[in-house]
């Protein structure tokens, strides 16, 4: 060694490696503009097709006229419901066991659904065909209120299922029942509310809100009739689970389907099911022969495809007068819209809501949870956060601000006093739950110190009195939140999709120039894999991750997976990834014993290269193994160096974090100044500092929009409301507010490199948070409950509620 041979440190410093702040790789094409979207593509004699969709949220369709749109120069072909019953598609099977429309058949069930679809020369003569199709409707009495969705007299939604007394999920109650899905023990919980010294009950409510990606729904089907292949090009977060259930609907064989994502603008659930435009372009694909593109617009998006919550929680913590909780009971009607097409774990129908207790040790809870059909779009997707996670830390966080309130503690402190303590982890929830580490009371800790919680509430006070002494007209509002994630789906013993185990996979192949590709079963939608795959990469195998291609959603190349939504990626596949790395090194190490002449057990791993114990002079890099695989393998020995592993995950893993908000409202006008936003995550090992970073500032901006503006509205007719961004609040960098992001460290000891999600953590803690903080600036004058989102016209209708307008 001499002085300019570099050192472990540099030799680490250069494979840009896990912990290390590397650019993303994908941002040079993004940023250029040199992106490959769906609409990106452009195949000869393509066609386009557009919807017709119904005006009315619940009607019968009397009859359809399609001759003067089929008359337009240019429009190829129109397509109903008739036409996909003579393939057997006019129906197709959901995710979460349902059918569905794929084209309405003889009623419609909510606003915009999809009547026909227009197939013609080009996008305009499309649209403007689908306005000439002739469809007589027969109104009929529509709901769009859930809690209603049970009554007596409501309207029958689903004539189709109105006789049956099992679903997919159960026994049904009603004709517009879904399904009643519960967890936790009843009696006990029941018991101890009985003696509790103090309890709280509170109908919160998570409103119907779109996960509104930037990038809408969209694909390209082309079926070659000569070879009896299908190529499906789209916007899709799980394509290898769209390529199984298209073979199952289509009867097209698996391996004649090719499905391909490629970039995607977003998808934040909202690109996990299958659509009709998918349906329709395959079938307008057949029949024509040509290939055909089918792109939502922004309306299409927010109005039919998948929405996210709409979620109806009535709450109820027990605790001691001292500020101990003993218990915990929910009972949720779950909006899930005219067809059950929730994209949730087959076991469960209301996702991982009975993650409910969140960061607090109860020794009782119990959940139940209805879901119930209306008119309005079908979804309920895991709009960044882990099936109905984001619903369940809301609940438990609103109520437990409650519950302090009601003690007169303040929510920071009674948090403490109820947070899971680091020795209990492993630490097995009421609800059965193991949750893998965490260090809460550190992390709460650090946050507060870091905000400097106790002067803030000091000002609060002395801002509370100038109020009421008349003083100022403004409040200000302090928000706690602490949340408990659970993500990785998951475990198959927990998670199926239609039967498919939730395991994923990487296969990595390293070249012999010591350059290498990995494929993978999820997907980015912007996340930034092709960026941290190969960091995780760079560390295990020794090579720069400069060296590694990452490629994700092409179905003939990229091993099975699930998909990507709901932090799942680095959980599942990110764990993939460092096994198949592992089987690679492990043969490296056979190779090099066989070059450097000693026993395998002689060697050890040094950064970027196998040396011999005792003799670190004596030594073979990764890129020297990487060509000695081909060329100078031991006798008997497989040449190569590729490894492919399936990873079953043992247990989920569990992030969590501690956000402190603090707001000032203006009474007059309910405006709302975010003053300061702290968030400080723990998503154990950290692949990318700054894209973890990324991450948390795009979910606390989306987290800022649902609780600040966001809300699907419907009219009592079931018209939509906010079908557009003019009516729809999507924050903008004008109204962001500005983050502060600090972290702690503790890796999940069951993952192989202890990492577990993050994407998904923002979004589940922020909302709470903001919604603590508006309500906290009002809570000193006995209000329990605002709920969202907390726009200005809904703040000031508060303040007015509680007689602060002269
Ligand atoms: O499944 P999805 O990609 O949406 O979520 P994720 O697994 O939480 O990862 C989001 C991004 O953050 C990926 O690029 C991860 O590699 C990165 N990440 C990280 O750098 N360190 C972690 N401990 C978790 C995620």
């Amino acid at each position: 060694m001499n002085d300019t041979t570099p050192t472990a440190a540099e030799r680490a410093e250069k494979l840009q490696g896990m912990g290390c702040k590397r650019k993303r790789v994908e941002d040079i094409r993004f940023v250029q503009g040199k992106g490959n979207y769906v609409d990106d593509l452009k195949l000869p004699g393509m066609l386009y097709g557009d919807f017709t969709r119904s005006p009315h949220a619940h009607a019968r369709v009397k009859k359809i006229d399609t001759a003067k749109a089929a008359a337009v120069p240019g429009v190829v072909a129109v397509i109903t419901a008739e036409t996909l019953k003579t393939v057997n598609l006019a129906w197709m099977p959901t995710l979460a066991g349902d059918v569905q429309m794929v084209l309405a058949d003889g009623k419609v069930l909510f606003q915009n659904q999809e009547v026909a679809f227009v197939v013609a020369e080009d996008r305009y003569t499309a649209a403007d065909a689908a306005d000439l199709v002739e469809v007589e409707y027969e109104a009929l009495p529509c709901n769009v209120d859930p809690l209603k969705a049970m009554a007596t007299n409501a309207p029958v939604i689903r004539e189709d299922v109105k006789d049956k007394k099992e679903g997919a999920h159960g026994p049904r109650k009603h004709y517009n029942h879904v399904f009643n899905w519960q967890a936790g023990y009843k009696a006990k919980t029941d018991a101890v509310f009985a003696k509790a010294d103090v309890t709280i009950k509170e109908m919160i409510v998570y409103p119907r809100v779109h996960p509104c990606p930037l990038e809408t729904c969209q694909c390209v089907a082309s079926f070659d009739k000569i070879k009896g292949e299908l190529t499906l090009w789209g916007t899709f977060q799980a394509p290898h689970v769209i390529r199984t259930v298209g073979s199952l609907i289509s009867k097209i064989p698996e391996h004649k389907i090719h499905v391909i994502a490629p970039d995607i603008g977003g998808g934040f659930g909202n690109k996990v099911g299958a659509y009709p435009g998918y349906i329709c372009a395959i079938v307008a694909s057949i029949v024509t022969g040509r290939p055909v593109k089918w792109v939502e617009d922004r309306i299409e998006n927010l109005s039919t495809t998948a929405f996210a919550r709409d979620f109806y929680m009535e709450t109820e913590i027990a605790a001691t007068k001292d500020g101990k909780v003993t218990g915990l009971r929910c009972y949720t009607v779950a909006d899930h819209g005219a067809f059950d097409a929730c994209a949730n774990a087959t076991k469960w129908p209301a996702g991982l809501f009975s993650i409910i207790s969140g960061s607090y040790d109860f020794p009782a809870a119990h959940v139940s949870v209805d879901g119930v059909y209306t008119n309005k779009a079908p979804g309920g997707v895991a709009y960044r956060c882990s099936f109905r996670v984001t619903e369940a830390a809301y609940a438990i966080e609103r109520a437990m601000d409650i519950m302090a309130q009601k003690l007169k503690m303040d929510p920071a402190e009674f948090r403490m006093k109820n947070l899971i303590r680091r020795e209990q982890f492993p630490y097995t929830s009421t609800f059965g739950w193991v949750y893998d580490s965490g260090d809460y009371h550190t992390a709460l800790n650090k946050a507060m110190e870091t905000v400097g919680y106790k002067k803030l509430r000091e000002e609060q006070k002395k801002r509370q009195e100038a109020f009421k002494r008349g003083e100022t007209r403004e409040l200000m509002g302090i928000g706690v939140a602490f949340f408990t994630e659970i993500v990785g789906a998951g475990p198959s013993r927990n998670c199926d999709i239609l039967g498919i185990a939730m395991f994923d996979s990487a296969e990595i192949r390293i070249h012999p120039t010591g350059s290498g590709i990995c494929r993978l079963g999820t997907k980015s939608q912007g996340q930034g894999h092709e960026t941290t795959y190969a960091q995780i990469i760079a560390t295990e195998l020794g090579l720069p991750a400069d060296n590694i291609m990452v490629e994700e959603g092409n179905t003939d190349t990229a091993p099975y997976g699930l998909g990507t939504y709901g932090s799942r990626s680095t959980p599942v596949s990110g764990a993939a990834t460092a096994m198949a790395c592992r089987k690679i090194k492990a043969k490296a190490q056979m190779i090099a014993a066989y070059m450097l002449e000693v026993h395998d057990d002689d060697l050890e791993w040094d950064v970027d290269r196998f040396r011999v114990k005792g003799n670190p002079e004596r030594f073979k890099t990764m890129t020297e193994l990487a060509w000695a695989a081909y060329h100078e393998v031991p006798p008997g020995m497989e040449p190569g160096l590729e490894a492919i592993n399936y990873y079953d995950p043992p247990n989920f893993t569990y992030p969590f974090g501690a956000y402190i908000c603090v707001v000032d409202v203006d009474v007059d006008t309910g405006s709302t100044k975010v003053r300061r936003f702290y968030a400080l995550d723990d998503c154990g090992t950290r692949i990318n500092p700054m894209i973890i970073e990324g991450q948390i500032h795009g979910g606390l901006t989306e987290a800022f929009g649902i609780a600040m503006g966001q809300e699907i509205h419907y009219d009592d007719d079931g018209n939509v409301t906010t079908a557009s961004l003019m009516d729809y609040f999507l924050p903008t960098a004008v109204e962001t507010p500005k983050w502060e992001v600090d972290f702690t460290t503790t890796p999940s000891p069951h993952h192989p490199i202890g990492a577990k999600g993050v994407g998904e953590s923002p979004n589940v803690g922020g909302v709470p948070c903001f919604s603590n903080a508006v309500n906290d600036a009002f809570a000193f004058l006995g209000s329990t409950n605002i709920p969202m989102p907390h726009d200005n016209w809904r703040t000031w209708m508060a303040a007015d509620k509680l007689g602060l307008h002269p």
